[in-house]
Order: C-alpha cells, then structure tokens, then sequence
C-alpha cells in the first residue's frame, strides 16, 4: 500500500462531518476519492469540508468502481444497510461502518459471513472504547469479578421532526432508541463484562401526544445476564428531559465505577477508600479513525478495538429487545 489511503463514502450526512471536523480532514496520509449520498447536496456539503476534494455519487457500485478506494467509510441510517455493504464485500475492500451495523440479525449475520470469507480489516463506530477511563476500568475488572451495572441514554426526544430526526422516531427505519443509540451502552456492557446470553425487555408507551409517524418506543428497560453470572439494566428514554444525560454506574467485587455523559468522564471508587478521576477525551472520533486507517495501511489490525463482529454481537442483544418488547419472553442470545 501507497504511503496515502484513498477513502470514500457511502452516506454523507451528520456523522460524517463529525468525524471529518474531529480529525479525519486533517490526516496528512488520507485522501477523499468520493462521497456518495441519495442526496446530492449533502455529499456536496461534505465534499466542501475537505477543499473541493472527491467526486460526487448517488450510487455506491459507480463509485467504488470509478474512484477504486483502499478503504470505505459506510455511514448510513439503520434501515438502509445490506446492498451497501454487499458492494463494498463483493470488491474485497476494509470498511468502518457506524452504529448500528443493521436493524435486523439476519442482515448482520450475512454481512458477517462475507467479512469472514475475505478476512477483511472492519472497525465499528463503537468510539467509546477507545477512552482511558473505559480502558483503565478494563484494566481493573480483570482482577476482580463483574457484578451489577445499570446505566443507559435519556434524553427529551426531538424537538422538530427533521435531518435524522425524520427516520429516528420511525421503529421500522431506526430500530428504536435502544438499538440505535443506546447500542453504544450495549458495546461497552460486552466489553466490560463479558457475553450476554439473555435479554428480557419492557417498553414504555403512550406517555406524550405524539404524531402517527412516531412509532418507537417513549423508553425500554432492558435486563441482560451475562454468560458469567453479572446482570445489567440498560435504559432508554427520549421521553423525560429533566434529569437527562447519558451515564453508566458499575460494581464489581472490589470497586463501583460512575461513567457521565457523552465523553464517560469516569470516578471509581475502590476498597480502601482510593478515588480515581478521569475525564473524557473530546476528540474521540479521531482516535478510532486514526486505528482503522492504520490498519488499512498495514493490511492488518492495528489498534482497531472493535470489529463487524462486536457490532454483530450488539445488534444481537439490541434485536433480542425489541424481541422481548413485543412478545414478553426472555430471548436467549444464539449466534
Ligand atoms: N458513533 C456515534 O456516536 C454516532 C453519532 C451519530 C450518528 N451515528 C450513526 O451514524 C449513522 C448515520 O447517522 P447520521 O447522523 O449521519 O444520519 P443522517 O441522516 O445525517 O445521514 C445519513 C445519510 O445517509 C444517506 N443515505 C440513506 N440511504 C442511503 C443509501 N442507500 N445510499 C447512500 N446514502 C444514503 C442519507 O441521504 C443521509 O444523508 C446512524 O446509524 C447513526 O446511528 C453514530
């Protein structure tokens, strides 16, 4: 591989201008070839971040065959994976994908399979686990044993129906807060405690005056355990505005851990009453990409912290929610 790393991509919208503001535009070895998006103008928008550079697309295949990248950033809305991702495996290239990788198993489950086939180099907008607080309380859980968490993302909803809020109340487009964004808390529950093996969910609904077109859940409760014994409770909520924020609270045998707000600033207590305080890094979109687009240059993973499989393995334990939401059973994990 040429010293550059030539990227494209497919879907253009809010978080790609996150990631290009945090750091990616600013990558001396990585070249924008072409941005692809349903909507022309905001793949011009992109394009305009980063001076002009890469052409526009409406359709993935034209542009991978035409611009020929070393790697592809697809950044699309829940509902609209599988075909992308099927022309980006068919040509054999590593990807990044954002969260959630599908709104369904079975999309999941066959993008997995082709990732496998070819052995390819795939990172996971999972960016929380790249935080010194996530990673010191890694550190800390190996010498003890997880017991309890609980923690979630809640929030007031959308004020106004419009950009992402358009498909992010729609159950059928986005999966539900759950799926969509607490998904991150569902990634990190895995990281710090092991595989889940059963999901038992409750939704909450009817609490505001809604329009038709709004079909997810008001908030969900979701109980999971853990193939070692621990249990978690992860909440979602676009319905209490007072009071919101986005949090984790842990105990394990010999510690509790508090993680605030988006950046999971972390204050862990341990036995003997030593306090550890670390805040949250601001820029954190900017270390995940740095790993992917090292690894793509050295054909190999290097410091990618979660793959297609942990994004896989997150939208299990998501689907098996919504699963319990309508059905009322506990869904054993099976993959
Ligand atoms: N990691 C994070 O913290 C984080 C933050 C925000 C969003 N996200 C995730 O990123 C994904 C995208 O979110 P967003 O905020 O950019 O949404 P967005 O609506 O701003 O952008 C999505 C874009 O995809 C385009 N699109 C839809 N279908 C397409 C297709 N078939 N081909 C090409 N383009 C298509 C839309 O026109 C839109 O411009 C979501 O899954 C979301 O959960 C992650």
């Amino acid at each position: 591989m040429a010293n550059n790393v030539n990227i494209a991509f497919i879907g253009s919208g809010g978080i790609v201008q996150s990631h290009l503001d945090q750091g990616l535009k600013e990558f001396e070895d990585v070249k924008f070839v072409g941005w692809c998006d349903l909507n022309e103008r905001t793949a011009q928008a992109r394009r305009q971040q980063v001076d002009g550079q890469g052409r526009i697309y409406t359709d993935a295949g034209k542009m991978l065959d035409e611009t020929k990248p070393d790697a592809v950033y697809i950044m699309l809305p829940p509902f609209a994976h599988g075909p992308a991702e099927d022309e980006v495996i068919k040509r054999k290239l590593p990807f990044f994908i954002e969260k959630p990788v599908a709104i369904d198993l079975d999309t999941a489950r066959r993008i997995a399979e082709g990732v496998e086939k070819y052995n390819l180099i795939t990172s996971v907008g999972f960016m929380t686990r790249y935080r010194k607080s996530v990673q010191r309380v890694r550190e800390l859980l190996k010498k003890q044993k997880p017991v309890i968490m609980h923690g979630g993302w809640l929030g007031g909803g959308p004020v106004e129906y419009e950009g992402i809020w358009k498909w992010w109340v729609q159950k059928d487009k986005s999966g539900g807060q759950f799926l969509e964004q607490t998904i991150h808390t569902i990634d990190l529950a895995r990281y710090l405690f092991g595989e889940v093996t059963r999901v038992y969910a409750v939704a909450v609904k009817e609490r505001r005056q809604r329009p038709d077109f709004f079909t997810i859940e008001d908030a969900s409760m979701v109980q999971l355990s853990f193939a070692n014994g621990a249990a978690a409770n992860l909440y979602s909520s676009c319905t209490t505005p007072i009071g919101a924020g986005i949090l984790l609270h842990i105990w394990a045998t010999e510690m509790k851990v508090e993680f605030t707000g988006w950046e999971h600033s972390v204050r862990i207590q341990l036995s003997g009453g030593e306090e550890i305080s670390i805040p949250g890094e601001p820029n954190i979109f900017a270390q995940e990409d740095r790993a992917f687009i090292d690894s793509v240059k050295a054909g190999k993973n290097k410091g990618i912290l979660s793959t297609y499989e942990d994004g896989l393995k997150a939208t299990a334990i998501a689907c098996a929610a919504n699963e319990s939401m309508n059905s009322g059973e506990t869904i054993k994990i099976n993959l």
